[in-house]
């Protein structure tokens, strides 16, 4: 069991699945800046930076991405934070064991900027889903979603704070499920072996 972890900034997410004591074996970063490839190097991770900008096409970041992740033959691919737009070969490669996580309740707000266009949606609760990876951006089957109420007065940086508390507790959780064989996938649609929740629902914090 292993699992190689994308990001291109600060990794939260990817310490979240660390600190869950999962077994990630790299962490892989678009940018040799990324904050989060110097956490996981001083956690004792394997990291390796691909600079996107180092390839003249998508394709061919793409085949290299998939070249170092495949060293590690890994049994997941987690993006975390990794904000590039994979190609559809890539995306196929790793079907059925690719992750995202993103900053909505999908399908809603799919894309950037998920906060300030939830509060200017007016929307009364916001949240964040893991998902698997399909070619389309931010859609495939949703695996585990956490929802957080928007509050007065709330403003974009209010809202990511709390939804990133909530992607830090559902994000292992996805991926332990993942590693325990516990996802069915029937018609798109994602349950768990044992029933174990698929929504967490915070107003506390
Ligand atoms: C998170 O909000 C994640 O949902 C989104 O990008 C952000 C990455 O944060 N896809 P971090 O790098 O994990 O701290």
């Amino acid at each position: 069991m292993s699992v190689v972890v994308l990001i291109s900034g600060r990794g939260s997410n990817m310490q979240a699945l660390l600190d869950a004591g999962l077994p990630v074996v790299s962490v892989i970063g678009n940018r040799a800046d990324a904050a989060g490839l110097e956490i996981a190097a001083r956690r004792g991770v394997v990291t390796k930076a691909i600079e996107h900008r180092d390839y003249p096409t998508l394709e061919a970041f793409d085949a290299a991405l998939a070249a170092e992740i495949d060293r590690h033959s890994p049994t997941l691919v987690a993006l975390a934070g990794f904000m590039r737009i994979l190609t559809p070969a890539f995306v196929a490669h790793y079907a059925g064991r690719l992750l995202n996580i993103h900053p909505s309740l999908l399908p809603a707000f799919p894309g950037l900027d998920t906060h300030r266009r939830a509060l200017a949606a007016g929307v009364k609760v916001h949240g964040c889903s893991v998902h698997f990876v399909t070619e389309q951006l931010d859609h495939g089957p949703i695996i585990v979603q956490a929802a957080v109420p928007v509050r007065p007065g709330e403003t974009p940086d209010t809202l990511a704070a709390r939804v990133l508390r909530q992607e830090h507790v559902v994000y292992p959780r996805a991926v332990r499920w993942f590693l325990d064989d516990k996802l069915v996938i029937r018609s798109g649609v994602v349950s768990v072996k044992g029933n174990d929740a698929q929504l967490v629902y915070s107003d506390r914090d």
